[in-house]
Order: C-alpha cells, then sequence, then structure tokens
C-alpha cells in the first residue's frame, strides 16, 4: 500500500501493585484501543504497545504490605492485566513488562548513551533519611504536603493532585510512610538527567504543536515557563534496573526513567518476535507518528521527560501527539484505590458484556474535563442509545427481512428522496467520524455515529414497511423490500463506524448480515451496495440486551 500510514499507540505502563479501575480503562486504554483499531480499518500499520510497570516503590511497598516480594505482587498483577485486556477487547500487538532482559539492556543502553553524550551526571544530593527506619526513603516511602496545591499525600517524587513533579526535600510535613518517622536529609551520590539543557528545543516544540489538545499543550507549556530542574534518575532501593556501572550496586535506576523506555524496548522485543528485527524503526524514526495515551498525572513525563531523553539519546521522532485525558470520576468523587472507592474492571468484566461498558465510557470520555461514572448513568445510556437506538434498530430491519424476505436481504428498488439522503448521510458519517478519529475527538466520533442510527430509525419509522409488507400489493411490497435494504446498508455502514468502540457487537452484526469472514476484513470502507440482495441470513439474534437496577446487584 503505497499511503500507508505509521502508527505506533502507546499507553501508560499501569503500575502492577494493584487493580485497573474504570478511570484507568477510560483515561487510557480504550481511547488507546479505539484509535488503534480505527487505524489498522483503515490499512494503516499499527503498533500497539505497553506493559506493566514493575519496578519502583509503587510495586515494593505493596509487597511489604502484602508480606511477598515484588516480583510476585508484579506477577500477580502483571496476569490479572493480561485477563483484562483479553475481556474488555484491548487489541495491543504487545503487552509485556518492565522486568525483562531486553527492557533492561535498552534501559542501560541509554543511561549509558545519555551519560556519554553529557545529559546525565553525578551529583551528591541530600534525600530524606530515617534514622528509625536505617534508610534512605525514596519517592513514595514519603508523604507529605505540595507546595504547589497544599494537597496533604503528595510523594516524594509527584503530586498526584495538581501533577507537578517533585523533589522529596520540597515536601511539607515529610514522613516515613514506613513508621511515620519525621526522616533528616543526608547527602548521598546519584545520577542526573540534565534537563535544565532541554528547556528551550522542548518549549519551541510544545509551541509549534498547535494540534495539541490545549489542556495538554498548556500545562506542559507551564511547567516549562516554570523552569526546568534537573532531576535525579537513581534511587537507594533494591528493587529495579541496575546502574550498569562499577560501584551502584545497591541503587536501582528511578522508575519513571525506566518506565518511560518500555515504549521502546517493547516495540524492540515485538520487532523481534516477529522475526523483522528492525520493523520497530518504522515507527520511531522518518515518517513514523506516535501517540501517548494517559491520564492527566502523566503528562510531564509524556511531554517534558521522556522527549527529553529521546533528544539526548539521537535520531529518534518525538511525540507527535499526547491525547491525554482528565479524569473520570466515580458517583461524583475521585477513584480512590486507597480509600476503596473504585469499579474495579476484572470484577466488571466477571459479570458483564464489554460492549456496553465501552459505549458508555466513550459517551462520557474525560477527553476535555473530569466527567463522571455512575450506574443509573449506565443503565440510562445502554437502555436508551445502545439497546433502543442502535441494537433495536439492527433487530427490527434483520428481523422483518428474515421474517418477510424469505431468510435473505431483500432487492432494492427505485430509491425515494429519503433513501437516498439517508445513504448520503452515512456515506458523510464515514468521513467525519474518520476525521475526527484521526484528531482523537473520541466522543465526537461516537456522536456522529448514533446521530446515524438515529436518521436510520426515523427513516424506518417514517417509512413504516411493516405495514407495507401486509398489502398484497406488489408495489408495497416493492417499497417495503427498499426501505428495508436502505436501513440494512447503513446498519451494514453502523457496524464499521462502531468497530472501534463496539469491536465484539461489530462481529457478530457482521456475521448477522450474512458475511462470513471478519468485519476486520472489510477495512474502513462502506458503500451502499456492499451487502448484496438475496444473500441468506442467519436467524437474527440481538445485540444488546436491556439492564435493570436488580442485575446490577449481583
Ligand atoms: N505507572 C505509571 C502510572 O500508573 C505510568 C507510567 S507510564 C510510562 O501512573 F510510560 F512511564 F510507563
Ligand atoms: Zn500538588
Amino acid at each position: 500500500m503505497v499511503d500507508q500510514e505509521k502508527i505506533l499507540v502507546s499507553v501508560a505502563w499501569p503500575y502492577a501493585n494493584g487493580s485497573i479501575h474504570l478511570g484507568q480503562a477510560i483515561g487510557a486504554y480504550l481511547p488507546a484501543d479505539i484509535f488503534a483499531r480505527f487505524h489498522r480499518m483503515k490499512g494503516n500499520a499499527v503498533l500497539m504497545v505497553s506493559g506493566s510497570d514493575a519496578h519502583g516503590t509503587p510495586v515494593v511497598l505493596e509487597a511489604e504490605k502484602q508480606k511477598t516480594t515484588p516480583e510476585k505482587i508484579f506477577q500477580l498483577y502483571h496476569n490479572e492485566f493480561l485477563e483484562n485486556w483479553k475481556q474488555l477487547g484491548i487489541s495491543w500487538d504487545l503487552f509485556t513488562s518492565t522486568h525483562t532482559k531486553i527492557h533492561e539492556e535498552v534501559v542501560q543502553d541509554i543511561f549509558l548513551k545519555l551519560l556519554e553524550n553529557g545529559f546525565i551526571y553525578k551529583d551528591v544530593m541530600t534525600l530524606p533519611y530515617s534514622e528509625k527506619d536505617k534508610r534512605f526513603l525514596a519517592d513514595r516511602y514519603v508523604e507529605g504536603t505540595c507546595p504547589h496545591c497544599n494537597f496533604e499525600s503528595a510523594r516524594g517524587d509527584q503530586c498526584d493532585n495538581c501533577g507537578s513533579t517533585l523533589d522529596p526535600i520540597e515536601l511539607i510535613n515529610i514522613k516515613s510512610r514506613i513508621s511515620g518517622d519525621a526522616p533528616v536529609f543526608k547527602e548521598t551520590e546519584h545520577f542526573f538527567l540534565a534537563l535544565t539543557k532541554f528547556e528551550k528545543q522542548l518549549y519551541s516544540w510544545i509551541e509549534k504543536n498547535k494540534y495539541w489538545k490545549p489542556n495538554v499543550r498548556n500545562f506542559s507549556l507551564k511547567f516549562l515557563e516554570g523552569g526546568l530542574k534537573d532531576r535525579a534518575i537513581t534511587r537507594d532501593i533494591e528493587w529495579g534496573v541496575p546502574v550498569p556501572l562499577d560501584g551502584y550496586e545497591d541503587k536501582r535506576i528511578y522508575v519513571w526513567f525506566d518506565a518511560v523506555i518500555g515504549y521502546l524496548s517493547a516495540s524492540i522485543e515485538w520487532s523481534s518476535q516477529i522475526g523483522d528485527k528492525s520493523k520497530w524503526e518504522d515507527f520511531w524514526k522518518g515518517d513514523g507518528k506516535s501517540y501517548y495515551f494517559m491520564g492527566k498525572d502523566n503528562i510531564p513525563f509524556h511531554t517534558i521527560i521522556w522527549p527529553s531523553m529521546l533528544i539526548g539519546y539521537g535520531d529518534m521522532n518525538l511525540p507527535y501527539d499526547v491525547p491525554a485525558n482528565e479524569y473520570l470520576n466515580l458517583e461524583g468523587l475521585k477513584f480512590s484505590t486507597s480509600r476503596g472507592w473504585a469499579i474495579w474492571l476484572g470484577e466488571y468484566l466477571s459479570k458483564f458484556e464489554p460492549d456496553p461498558l465501552r459505549y458508555v465510557l466513550s459517551a462520557n470520555m474525560p477527553e476535555i474535563r473530569d466527567t463522571d461514572f455512575s450506574w443509573d448513568e449506565y443503565i440510562r445510556r445502554n437502555n436508551d442509545e445502545l439497546v433502543a437506538t442502535y441494537g433495536n434498530l439492527v433487530h427490527r430491519v434483520l428481523s422483518l427481512s428474515y421474517r418477510s424476505f424469505d431468510k435473505k436481504i431483500p432487492e432494492c428498488g427505485e430509491l425515494s428522496e429519503s433513501g437516498e439522503n439517508l445513504l448520503k448521510l452515512a456515506t458523510n458519517s464515514m468521513e467525519k467520524v474518520s476525521e475526527e478519529l484521526t484528531n482523537c475527538r473520541f466522543k465526537s466520533a461516537l456522536t456522529v455515529a448514533m446521530g446515524l442510527a438515529q436518521a436510520a430509525n426515523k427513516f424506518l419509522n417514517d417509512e413504516e414497511p411493516w405495514h407495507k409488507l401486509k398489502s398484497t400489493d406488489v408495489e408495497d411490497q416493492r417499497d417495503a423490500a427498499t426501505t428495508l435494504w436502505v436501513v440494512l446498508s447503513v446498519v451494514n455502514c453502523l457496524k464499521i463506524l462502531l468497530y472501534p468502540f463496539l469491536p465484539f457487537s461489530s462481529e457478530k452484526l457482521h456475521k448477522l448480515l450474512g458475511f462470513e469472514d471478519s468485519v476486520t476484513d472489510v477495512g474502513w470502507n462502506w458503500s451502499a451496495n456492499q451487502i448484496t440482495s438475496g444473500t441468506s441470513l442467519p436467524k437474527p439474534k440481538v445485540l444488546f440486551v436491556k439492564i435493570e437496577r436488580e442485575d446490577l446487584d449481583t
């Protein structure tokens, strides 16, 4: 294919220290999957990667809490994530982890290259040391008040409330999370990433990326305007990627430095898995475009730190777009793992279908501002939109055709003006949805697709083919057949438009329309004549079912 684009879909690596909740699902994984599926349908080359973020204090602290090893904790959650993805239909090319040999090699290679290029240097720093715990307290081992927003449980490296990256020394009322002890600050030697050297270049690069979401772009520019500080990229812990130099056996590379490199190491791992060792370069060099999906708390790591590392390493494409999302709240309150205020993805998927969740979350995606998830909203959107607008439309036309036209797709006679218009709307919707998805405007794409379903419902209700079907007049029969043909054709279009959002349902619908291959074989193209009159239809089955409040209390 001549004009095939190369699209790297990079998705934030979940910490392997806890289950994934719906907020994370819609923050990063679903938009990424919708985007990847769309581009594959378009015929573009897609590489979608991520993995478990296995290192750092998040995993160590959880292991201590559960009285086990970091390795075991990482494995436990890694397996859970793999199951989540399969059930939710997240179509990874590779979901690996940062705990692999290849990742360690790539991290150490980048570390040494940056050191050689003068972007990493060694220096003495003062770090919190607890006399009681007898150790330096890295990152999440300490907690305190954020100096920027006064959030009380900011961590040693980052404030989860305002997104600032922090140094422990900036925390107000710093405390050890092991003993509650107020640590003292002691000198120790560490490696630093010279972020200050990239400030100007980053600013003009982000300044030029006018197509970025305003929240992502403005946040990043403000971050730079505040001035960058060089950041320590090694830690006094035992779990993580070893520093590839003699004399640093007690230190490990900082989890964020290690994790962002995962995008690259996973791409390289994927290449070697498919037996085409340099294939990853298609996505990382030249005209390859990379998109990074994540929640807003991850923005600075992807627009400032990772790009700096890439510039310092040399000859690599910078992120093309970083369509980070805001937060999804739960019944008005922030999802909180520690307070148990969350709906776990695994728990949902063990009881209910994936597509209704994919639909409801997508319709509610926190693209521009925080949005809210509630079960009432879930039921409403499932029943009023998915079932009433889309599912019933599909079921009505398939059942009528099956019953009245000998289990076959009926003949198309002469089109009425409204029929022509509906088909034109379908053609336009293909273009519009494509444009919106290309620009990562997911909610708008979904609204356009559902708008076509509404228009098809209106057409069907206006034409009332069920009345004409009762008549013995040949003309009436022909009209009814044409109406059904038109709506079947539009349903065939909806199957493609909604495929990125509802992959399981689109695959089912493809079969219900009498096709024997996969919906993915069709690609992102539709013409009114794709369905063929006379094609046998299987017995219709419903795509979506109504949900009552009681169904949820299982
Ligand atoms: N593990 C981090 C989090 O859950 C995200 C890491 S994204 C990566 O917030 F790119 F750095 F891996
Ligand atoms: Zn803050």
